[in-house]
Order: structure tokens, then C-alpha cells, then sequence
């Protein structure tokens, strides 16, 4: 089977069926959900969503590191769902996406996975 079920959590729960070999944002789209996006090649971090439930195939995205992926997000424009999911979408699933590199510094393993370093092991 190339479907899967998309549940989008914080949306009323609305449920739409993908085909799994097409990109999350196209397929969500096509449907009618008003889903923010930019470049659309998986680079600008735009289209970012939460994924609560589910696996997803996101190799091609560039622009989350490593602690941006442990937290859930998804890139929509470049995924495809390797199961039925289930997502937060829209600014509101943001919440933990950014934060103030300033006051809070990524550490080694957290940064971009091609420059991350593992993490240390304990003595
Ligand atoms: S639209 Fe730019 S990363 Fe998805």
C-alpha cells in the first residue's frame, strides 16, 4: 500500500488520506490545508510540523539540526509517511522549534547532523 492516514491533532483532529510516495506538504495541500511554506526543497525550515505519532522518511531535508529532529519536527515539503501519522501543523506547533542561540547554545550533538558530534561517554 502507498497511502497513509494524516491526522492533524491540533486541527480537530481532521484525518486525510496521502499517497506515501508524494511529499506530506503537496499532498496536505492538495487537500486544502492552508500549511505555510517557502523554498519547498527542504531548506528554510518554513514548513516545519510536529510529529506526535508515526515515522516519517525526511532524509532530504537540510534545514533542522539534530535537536530540532529529536523534538519531532518534520519537514513537509521534502517527507514522506512510512506510517499513518499524526501531526500539531502551523505556527502554534513552533513552540519548541526556535530558540535564543545566545542564552542557550546548542551542544555538539544537537548542531546540524553533518557537523554533530556524538555525544561524549559518561565516566
Ligand atoms: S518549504 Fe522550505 S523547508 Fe519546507
Amino acid at each position: 500500500m502507498n497511502t497513509a492516514i494524516i491526522t492533524i491533532s491540533n486541527r480537530d483532529n481532521a484525518r486525510y488520506h496521502v499517497d506515501s510516495r508524494k511529499p506530506l506538504l503537496d499532498s496536505l495541500r492538495a487537500q486544502g490545508v492552508d500549511l505555510p511554506y517557502g523554498c519547498k526543497y527542504g531548506g528554510c525550515i518554513t514548513c516545519a510540523a510536529k510529529l506526535i505519532l508515526g515515522e516519517v522518511n525526511q532524509k532530504p531535508q537540510v534545514a533542522l539540526n539534530n535537536r530540532q529532529i529529536n523534538d519531532g519536527y518534520v519537514i513537509l515539503c521534502v517527507a514522506r509517511a512510512l506510517t499513518d501519522c499524526t501531526f500539531d501543523i502551523g505556527v502554534e506547533s513552533h513552540d519548541k522549534l526556535y530558540r535564543n542561540p545566545f542564552l542557550d547554545p546548542l551542544a555538539p550533538h544537537e548542531l546540524k547532523a553533518d557537523i554533530a558530534q556524538p555525544l561524549e561517554p559518561e565516566t
